[in-house]
């Protein structure tokens, strides 16, 4: 075992929740395929992460035995349909400790449930009877960081453009850590909504927000936190974390794509416009003019992605399962592995912190002056997966003067053998590069 200071506050190593890690990979069929020979290493799960059986068995059932459509039929499997995708949201509202069901939207992904708070913003902006917190004009500010991938920057920058108002941020230390020392200043009366990553795609760093939300608490903003990788990877209760809104999707914590979450405070998503129309958001409807149904119905708009939703329940069942703690614990603990190892590549950078406290098990590097796209290509080669190029974080690359970055990124099923297998294969990056 690797041995890693654990923070103050943090149980010790005899309390560290454990799980058999070869029993979660036999779960996994994907993970018994060969890629060029080898044995399939996947270090690309920040990207997309694998489906258990438990979960793939579910989607299956689903659509072989219950499918219908929710909400709108009085039929048997109608109604078993509805009650699969409700039951799935009661089991999302529980893994976030939701204090109400009805604060869980179903969204495809959390780029749209981004977008869902952003459109509502720039709707309430034309509605002069709407809640003023949602309402935005010039004068006004947003503000996100350098360190946000590009679905928490482009939404933002785009109702900018439709208010007048303007977006700002805060920068990244060198350590890839967010640089809080001009809080007071970027954080103002003018500001509306802040929207940060929890943990980032890129640089693995997690953000500890304490400070930042009693800023935005001070000046009557809003917060909203893209949880993307970090409701997969730990514990996660929204009412410890003390946002407005939290998002997250469920490809990357075992679902299948195409369904995400967005998280809301309950009075504020009962205070914002719709965004998208159409059938089952509605409570009344004429020629001229429609009433709209409370949330979450408000916000999903046609029919959902009902099966996904379900088998997102399904996920939660399998990570609930195993345990939130013990799976960030194991992630922590192959990080401190990963960072040591990668530490004995020569000309390897980290770009991120190099310590695995306050960061998770995604790891972004450069071997001296290879394109990450042949480091990716020569690793393929060798069955070792990992994700090249920008990572939709073409901000933070830019921050650390590189056109692009090679990612490992580890979850549940992710071995030491693994990360041997990588650095194995870097070996033989440098090897052909030299
Ligand atoms: N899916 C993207 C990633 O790989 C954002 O991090």
């Amino acid at each position: 075992m690797t041995t890693i200071a654990i923070p103050e506050g943090m149980p010790q190593y005899d309390d560290v929740p454990r799980f058999d890690v070869a029993a979660v990979r036999a779960d996994f069929p994907i993970l018994d395929r060969e890629i060029n020979g080898h044995r399939l290493v996947y270090l690309d799960s920040a990207n997309t992460s694998h489906k258990p059986r438990q979960v793939l068995d579910v989607l299956a059932e689903h659509y072989a035995m219950h499918n219908a459509n929710v909400s709108r039929s009085v039929h048997t499997l109608g109604t078993e349909a509805t009650e699969a995708y409700e039951g799935a949201r009661a089991k999302i509202a529980a893994f976030i400790n939701a204090p109400s069901v009805d604060e869980v939207v179903f969204t495809k992904n959390s780029t749209e449930a981004i977008n869902i708070v952003a459109y509502a913003f720039s709707n309430a902006s034309l509605r002069p009877d709407a809640d003023e917190r949602f309402r935005l004009g010039p004068g006004d500010e947003i503000v996100i960081s350098e360190m946000e991938h590009h679905s928490n920057i482009v939404p933002w920058q785009l109702l900018c453009e439709r208010t007048g108002a303007t977006l700002r941020w805060f920068p990244v230390t060198d350590q890839g850590r967010l640089d809080e020392s001009g809080l007071e200043e970027l954080v103002t009366e003018r500001t509306k909504i802040v929207s940060l990553v929890h943990t980032s795609n890129i640089l693995g760093t997690v953000n500890a927000t304490a400070r930042i939300t009693e800023r935005v608490r001070q000046v009557g903003a809003l917060l909203l936190l893209d949880c993307s990788q970090s409701v997969p990877h730990m514990p996660m209760d929204v009412v410890d974390h003390d946002a407005d809104f939290i998002v997250f999707t469920g490809h990357k914590m075992c679902a299948p794509t195409g369904i995400g979450v967005l998280w809301g405070r309950g009075e504020l998503l009962a205070a914002m416009p719709p965004v998208l129309g159409g059938g089952s958001m509605i409570e009344t409807v004429s020629m001229a003019r429609s009433t709209f149904a409370a949330p979450p119905a408000r916000f999903e708009a046609g029919t959902p992605p009902i099966a996904e939703a379900v088998a997102l329940g399904a996920a939660v069942d399998y990570l609930s399962g195993i345990g939130m703690r013990a799976v960030q614990w194991h992630e922590k603990e192959l990080t401190a592995y990963a960072l040591d190892a990668l530490a004995t590549v020569p000309g390897l950078r980290i770009f991120g912190p190099n310590v695995p406290v306050g960061r998770g098990g995604t790891i972004s590097f450069a071997l001296g002056d290879v394109h990450p796209h042949d480091v990716g290509q020569v690793l393929d080669s060798l069955g070792v997966q990992v994700r090249v190029g920008h990572h939709c974080a073409k901000p933070v690359c830019t921050r650390f003067g590189v056109p692009a970055m090679t990612r490992a990124s580890f979850y549940l099923y992710t071995t030491t053998e693994e990360i041997d297998a990588l650095v194995a294969g870097l070996e033989q990056v440098r090897k052909v590069f030299d």
